[in-house]
Order: structure tokens, then sequence, then C-alpha cells
């Protein structure tokens, strides 16, 4: 088993075109010689100016949605994969729990936006995790594979052969309340088993990623899990510099 660790950054709705311009030269004279996977995934309106300001500093960039419709049409305020392919974006995550609980993502959304990433040759980073009151009602395998199963059950092998899986335990999220590493390592082990019952290639290859209050100073322990494959920042994605420590724990 050789997985590559990957750290993406999500933004959110934060940033400005300032911000933007300030990340992308700090990191190229900060960022080099890191051998990590690396994305930075920031809102739609900047995600040309990311591309371009990283251009050559090995530092890949995402969107934070996308629609599950392909093909062009009549879908007033929407972006499809094929438009985030066309610009340069590597990857565009899928069904975080913000969209999930504020804009009514349902798995059956999930499934469509994954496909359509899939499609357009994107690398979707599909987003699961539980509530706090799903966790202590013991039922944080139950909604996990839930979530993971409709992905799973819903595409096909082609469509899921670059699909990046975060856990993301949604009270843990924003909260500065980060999983514990041993909490981390046992959700992780249980998707990848879950993921090994269909197809043991994939459950080998595939990078599973942490994402909950992820800083500098909790980074290395959380990486120690050896099926913590790295994370899904927010907040301390926004700084050059915290978004480096982070990946240099993860490499
Ligand atoms: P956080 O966000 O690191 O600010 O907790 C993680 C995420 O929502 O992806």
């Amino acid at each position: 088993m050789s997985r590559i660790a990957f750290v993406a950054g999500n933004w959110k709705m934060n940033g400005s075109l300032a911000k933007v311009d300030a990340f992308a030269s700090e990191f190229k004279q900060t960022g080099a010689d890191l051998s990590c996977d690396l994305a930075v995934c920031v809102p739609n309106v900047y995600l040309q100016r990311m591309i371009e300001g990283l251009d050559g500093s090995g530092v890949a960039v995402g969107a934070q949605n996308l629609s599950g419709e392909t093909e062009p049409g009549a879908f007033t305020g929407e972006i499809n994969g094929t438009m985030l392919g066309e610009i340069g974006c590597k990857y565009v995550i899928v069904g975080h729990s913000e969209r999930r609980a504020m804009y009514g993502e349902t798995d059956e959304i999930v499934v469509a936006k994954t496909k359509a990433a899939a499609a357009a040759g994107l690398q979707p980073i599909v987003c699961i995790g539980e509530t706090l009151e799903q966790r202590e009602a013991d039922q944080t395998e139950t909604v996990l594979a839930t979530q993971l199963n409709a992905v799973l059950n819903g595409c096909s092998a082609d469509e899921l052969k670059d699909f990046v899986l975060a856990y993301e335990p949604v009270w843990a999220i924003g909260t500065g309340r980060s999983a514990t590493p041993e909490q981390a390592q046992a959700v992780h082990a249980f998707l990848r088993a879950q993921i090994a019952d269909r197809d043991a290639t994939m459950a080998d290859s595939i990078q599973i990623i942490y994402g909950g209050s992820v800083k500098p100073d909790n980074a290395a322990e959380i990486f120690s899990g050896k099926d913590v494959d790295g994370a899904l920042v927010g907040g301390a994605s926004l700084k050059v510099e915290s978004f480096l420590d982070i990946a240099r724990a993860a490499q």
C-alpha cells in the first residue's frame, strides 16, 4: 500500500482578489518541495485567478460545488463540470455537509454530482459525515455507510476511479473540536473496509482524508492513523503558513 498524502484547502465563502493573489505569490515563494498532493478549493469567481497565480507551483485548484447536470441548458446560476475543467480545475468538492444541511443536497444529488464531475474529468472530493446527535446515538457507522454506499452503488467503477473520500464529522467542522486521532482512524478503517467489500484494489488506493478543525498543532497526530491519508482543511487553509504546516505534517 502506498498512497500519496493529499491536503486540500476549502476556502468556503471567504477570500477576495487580493487574498487570492497574496496566497498564490506567498505559496510560490515558500511552498516548494512538498511531495504530497495539494489543492485549494476557492469560490468560483476566484478559480481562474488562483489557477493562474498557482501555475507551476504544484498546487491544484478545485471548485466547491458543481451542477449535477452535464449538458448545457436553462439552469440559471449553475456551473457544470465541463466549464470547471475548461478553465483548469482539477478537483471539485461534492456533498459538503454545509451543502447537505443548508442547500438540501441529498445522497441522490451527491451521486449525480459525483457522476457529473467524473464525466468532466474532474476528481470529486466526496464528503460524508455524521452529526453529533447521530454519533451520540451510536449511528455513526450506519450513517456513513448509507452516504458512502449511495455513491458506490450509484456510480460505475470508471466514474469512481479518481474519487477522493473525505470523512468530515459535522460536529468537528469549524468548531475547533476535531475528532481524536483514534476516532478518525477508526472511522477511516471502517470506510476502507466498506470499499474493500466491493473492490479491494480501490480500497487500497483511494485517498481517504479527514476534515474538521484540522490545524497545524493537531495535524501530525491526526495523520498518524494508517488509514488517514490527509485532510480537507477549512479555516486553516486561508493562510499559506498554516496550510503549509499541515501539508508538511501530511507528507
Ligand atoms: P474547518 O472546515 O477546517 O474550518 O473545520 C473543514 C471543512 O468544512 O471542510
